[in-house]
């Protein structure tokens, strides 16, 4: 299978009531593992890189490697842009490929926000790719960029901000944090405030160590897309550092990073399949 346009991927998960799991690659390796995760479950979902990978991933090598990664699949799964931080890196998934995208302003204020995401969504739209944004902003550590203030999305903006910016799809900071944070407290009444003024379906961000019960009561709540990046990044570097630990003289990559790719692999599979058994 080709990767699947992003609005086609939303009809899918609606129809068949899936949430879409967005896992965060880097590399070659962790590219090949997501997509056989997704595979090995016959379940649907995101290949994502961040716009700080693509440092060291370029968008038309990321996108090459995922068409590759995919061409045996059976599941939708598509190629997302995770928190572009510029027009640029924008345009240049797009170009390369990638079948939605995510322009991340939130740091800025409201109108900013807007405005730049009204313009990435007219670029996007005018190639018939679907775009995130985001309102509010998510506590925790992700890449490169630590944010000590949260700051809930505030219902009473969302009807606006989604109408003003054209975006298809909103991430939300509901008590979701970025890293490895156990149980974090996901605000479910605020999540079901926020979908009753969203006309578009909700994401939550940093899903590692979010519990499962609390997943299925966001489906409940328009959550149609949520996004793991820890827990994949923990299973590949573990694996060679408990090589490392083992065997200081450890050298063999090649094995360590087959293994890498099973283990990252593994983790996917468990993820998308636990967040859609209810
Ligand atoms: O955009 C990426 C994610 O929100 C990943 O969050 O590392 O907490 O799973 P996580
Ligand atoms: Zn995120």
């Amino acid at each position: 299978m080709k990767l699947v346009n992003g609005f086609d991927l939303m009809e899918y998960a609606k129809k068949y009531h899936h949430v879409l799991p967005a896992f965060n690659t880097t590399n070659l390796e962790m590219t090949y593992a997501i997509a056989d995760g997704l595979m090995k479950a016959n379940l649907p979902g995101y290949i994502q890189i961040s716009s700080n990978n693509l440092r060291l991933s370029n968008p038309q090598i990321i996108a090459l490697i995922a068409q590759d990664a995919v061409k045996k699949s059976e599941t939708p799964i598509g190629l997302h842009l995770d928190h572009g931080k510029s027009f640029e890196d924008v345009k240049a998934c797009v170009d390369a490929g990638f079948t939605s995208i995510m322009i991340d302003a939130s740091h800025l204020p409201f109108e900013e926000n807007v405005r730049e995401c009204r313009r990435a969504a007219e670029y996007c739209h005018f190639y018939g790719l679907p775009v995130e944004a985001e309102l509010g902003a998510i506590r925790g550590k992700e890449e490169d960029v630590v944010n000590e203030a949260e700051s809930k999305t505030d219902p009473d903006m969302v009807a606006d901000f989604v109408e003003r910016t054209g975006c298809d799809v909103l991430a939300v900071s509901v008590g979701n944090v970025h890293g490895l944070c156990l149980n974090p407290h996901i605000d479910i009444p605020l999540l079901a405030k926020i979908n009753q003024v969203s006309k578009v379906p909700l994401v939550l961000h940093g899903g590692s160590g979010i519990p499962k019960e609390v997943i299925w009561e966001a489906k409940k709540y328009g959550l149609i897309k949520i996004n793991y990046g820890s827990d994949l990044r923990k299973e590949f570097i573990s694996t060679f550092g408990k090589a490392y630990e083992q065997n200081h003289n450890e050298h063999d990559v090649i094995h360590l990073s087959l293994e890498a790719v099973n283990n990252v692999s593994a983790k996917a599979m468990e993820l998308v399949t636990m967040i859609n058994e209810h």
